[in-house]
């Protein structure tokens, strides 16, 4: 998919069928991850995949809306560690990993964590690892077809300010 027509047709999708993704998928995903820059390079992330049901739930508990985590087909937490922006270095894995996941014709939502302690004895993190976001991923349960409008017409329907909002053009 051209990358400007994923950008602007992609929408965070809270509605996922929680069928399995294939795994060969779900390492695509993860690698977009692992290819994203950081500061120094420093890959200050560890992208955590909870396996059984139990500990999804767990996770679940976690996030302010918990049926997002409940509902989905893979479920990715995103763990940083060390010194520098590394919560910058993990929104931009973040967002690498939820495009790739809508060229891959996936919904996906990011979901904030409500009790961070919680997520770290969920996701069985060390006391020096913190939980930045949780990634929720399914099939769309209403499939959108980024190809019935161009990037232009989506970018005109997006539910965003406008560019003259949050540009400032300094002389
Ligand atoms: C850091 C972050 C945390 C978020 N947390 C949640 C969340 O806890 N639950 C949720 O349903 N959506 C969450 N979202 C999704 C936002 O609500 C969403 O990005 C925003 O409403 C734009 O949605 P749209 O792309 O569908 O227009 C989060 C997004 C970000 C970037």
């Amino acid at each position: 998919m051209d990358i400007l027509l994923a950008i602007a047709s992609r929408r965070d999708e809270r509605g996922t069928l929680p069928d399995p993704l294939r795994n060969e998928v779900v390492l695509r995903l993860l690698d977009a991850g692992r290819l994203s820059g950081s500061s120094k390079n420093g890959q200050p992330w560890v992208f955590v995949v909870p396996g059984s049901r139990a500990r999804i739930e767990e996770l679940a508990a976690a996030v302010f809306v918990p049926d997002n985590v409940l509902n989905a087909g893979l479920v990715v937490a995103i763990l940083v560690a060390g010194k520098g922006p590394v919560s910058f270095d993990a929104g931009r894995a973040a967002q690498s990993i939820l495009l790739a996941a809508w060229a891959e014709g996936l919904a996906s939502c990011p979901n904030g964590i409500a009790d961070i302690d919680a997520a770290r004895r969920a996701l069985d993190a060390s006391e020096d690892e913190t939980p930045v976001i949780v990634l929720s991923f399914g099939l769309p349960a209403k499939p959108r077809d980024p190809n019935v409008r161009s990037a232009a017409e989506w970018s005109e329907r997006a539910n965003r300010k406008p560019l003259e909002e949050v540009v400032r053009w300094l002389p």
